[in-house]
């Protein structure tokens, strides 16, 4: 009798542990073979991971692998893990993606992702490059190798890596709670396509102890956007973060409570930057955002408000930008800029900027001394700042 309720009670636990183990869902079993294009494999494994009822994981196995575009999308029933430990290679050729007006890797509507394994995401563009006469011909098709994730929840992103590609892209749409560290963002600083992470309409975002090198934005942000956490993530080379430009469209959102805090900018065009339009219809506000302990490593433009971004001066700078800028504390920023004017805030004349506190400045231009521009704003201040700021 005592033998049989043993019995019984391993002959549960078994079950239990069973139902409550990670399915695990390897590319090589739906047919994935090195030198191929695993596709349709991948597709096939991301299907018996959202139908899953049980948390799951789809494994990308260490090696080189082909890929030359993936759309995966929820709705999922339990939590996935994407594991890319080897190296998953696009199609040298950007123009070669079987559907063209999509991204390489997209991954929309899931809850529960997380993406990690430390492997590569490898755009090649570098060849793409090679191959297509860009550095002959202006007009070549250069398009971006994009990892998009749009209106996905409560998901991380860590360990991976997107390398050699000159056109490597991050979308972060419409998401919330969303994690990305460890990210390595690696291109060239001369690649001149849009590059970084981009996040908008989303909320609770994190991008942490990341490395992000590339030919444009470092991070931007667009519209509807709130709770950012921007922390200890390396910009360089590359154009720095930045919040806009917005005011284009009537319909944009606010942004609110962003922070970018112990971040160093290594020879960047700007630290960080806020662009707003001059002369245009939306009027929302940009608001609480904390810029504290940065380093400046011979960074151009270490803090910028551009209320009047006028890029090629194709707009109408008659009547001034309707966007507020207000809350904004920046405090203990230090370093080296390679420009003279290391603060600069041009605000809107309809619109100053608002409650501008302003912390330890220790900024030092070419050994020169640095200046500050200042429009429409009147600052409150707390500690010594180098240069004196407005
Ligand atoms: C990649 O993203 C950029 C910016 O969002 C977009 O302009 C471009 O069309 C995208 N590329 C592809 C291949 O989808
Ligand atoms: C993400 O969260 C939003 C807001 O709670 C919800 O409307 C949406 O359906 C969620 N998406 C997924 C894929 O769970
Ligand atoms: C955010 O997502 C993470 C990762 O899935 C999860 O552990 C955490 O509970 C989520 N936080 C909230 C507030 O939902």
């Amino acid at each position: 009798m005592d033998k049989k309720v043993i019995w019984l009670v391993i002959l549960v636990l078994q079950l239990l542990l069973k139902a409550n183990s990670e399915r695990v869902f390897d590319v090589r079993k739906y047919g994935a073979k090195k030198g191929a294009d695993i596709s349709q494999a991948l597709m096939k494994a991301w299907r018996d991971a959202i139908a899953s009822t049980t948390s799951s994981k789809i494994l990308i196995p260490k090696g080189h692998w082909k890929l030359s575009q993936a759309r995966m999308e929820g709705p999922n029933k339990a939590p996935i893990n994407l594991v890319v430990r080897g190296n998953l290679q696009a199609y040298r050729d950007p123009t070669q993606l079987p559907v063209k007006s999509q991204e390489w890797v997209t991954i929309n509507y899931v809850n529960f992702l997380t993406i990690s394994g430390g492997g590569v995401l490898d755009g090649q563009g570098q060849e793409a490059w090679k191959l297509n006469d860009c550095h002959k011909n202006k007009n070549c098709a250069k398009l971006p190798i994009n990892l998009s994730l749009n209106f996905i929840n409560n998901s991380i992103i860590q360990d991976i890596t997107t390398k050699d590609s000159k056109n490597f892209h991050v979308n972060c749409i419409s998401s919330r709670n969303v994690t990305f560290q460890r990210f390595t963002v690696s291109t060239p600083g001369d690649s001149p396509n849009t590059d970084g992470i981009h996040i908008a309409r989303g909320n609770h975002i994190r991008v942490i102890d990341s490395i992000i090198k590339t030919g444009d934005d470092c991070i931007s942000m667009g519209d509807d956007l709130s709770d950012v956490l921007i922390k200890n993530v390396h910009c360089g080379p590359g154009h720095g973060i930045s919040i806009g430009s917005l005011g284009k469209n009537v319909q944009e959102k606010d942004v609110k409570g962003i922070t970018v805090q112990g971040c160093t900018f290594t020879g960047t065009q700007n630290g960080i930057r806020i662009k707003t339009w001059p002369s245009a219809p939306a009027a929302l506000t940009i608001s609480d955002l904390h810029f504290i302990d940065l380093t400046m490593v011979n960074a151009a433009n270490p803090i910028v408000f551009d209320q009047k971004y006028c890029p090629w001066n194709h707009c109408d700078l008659s009547k001034p930008s309707l966007i507020k800028i207000s809350n904004v504390e920046i405090r203990n920023i230090r370093g080296t800029s390679a420009t003279s004017d290391v603060l600069s805030f041009i605000c809107s004349k309809a619109k100053p900027c608002d409650n501008i506190r302003i912390g330890l400045i220790d900024l030092k231009y070419n050994g020169k001394q640095a200046t500050t521009i200042c429009e429409n704003i009147r600052p409150l201040f707390s500690a010594k700042q180098t240069p004196r700021v407005c």
